[in-house]
């Protein structure tokens, strides 16, 4: 016991904010218009549960949490495809004929399910 700490002092540290590294909410395109278009396009690669297939990554795995990926880094994929580097499943081809309205919605579906779900720990193939 120190003698010099009281024992009831106010606990004024827990009145802190907290700025969690979380999601931003409410955006506003429609993550439900999103689950066809990512059933058209991306689940044949990544699963249609989001989990990923023989020929890519599970979109629900840590490696693709909003702040390791970002919706730009998403974006990019989408529109310039992308060069294999977490995984060994090869390149992502370019996916071509998504509009910027369908991509955001694709994006919207799939955090919504990495909130939804959560994620998974990285594990290389
Ligand atoms: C032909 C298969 C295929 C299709 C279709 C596909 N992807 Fe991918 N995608 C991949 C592979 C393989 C990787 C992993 C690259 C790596 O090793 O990091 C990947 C990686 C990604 C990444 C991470 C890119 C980065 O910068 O690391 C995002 C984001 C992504 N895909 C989103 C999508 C979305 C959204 C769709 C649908 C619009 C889609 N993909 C369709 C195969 C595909």
């Amino acid at each position: 016991m120190t003698p010099s700490a009281p024992a009831n002092r106010p606990a004024r540290r827990s009145r802190r904010t907290l700025f969690a590294a979380s999601f931003v909410a409410a955006p506003a395109v429609d993550a439900g218009r999103g689950v066809e278009l990512y059933a058209t396009n991306c689940a044949s690669c990544h699963g249609s549960d989001l989990r990923g297939t023989d020929r890519g990554p599970s979109h629900l795995s840590i490696v693709y949490e909003p702040n390791h990926h970002s919706d730009d880094s998403f974006r990019s994929a989408i529109a310039q495809g992308a060069r294999a580097h977490h995984w060994n499943f090869g390149d992502m081809p370019a996916m071509a004929g998504l509009d910027d309205d369908e991509v955001d919605a694709v994006i919207a579906f799939i955090r919504s399910e990495q909130q939804r779900q959560g994620f998974e720990p990285y594990e290389r193939p």
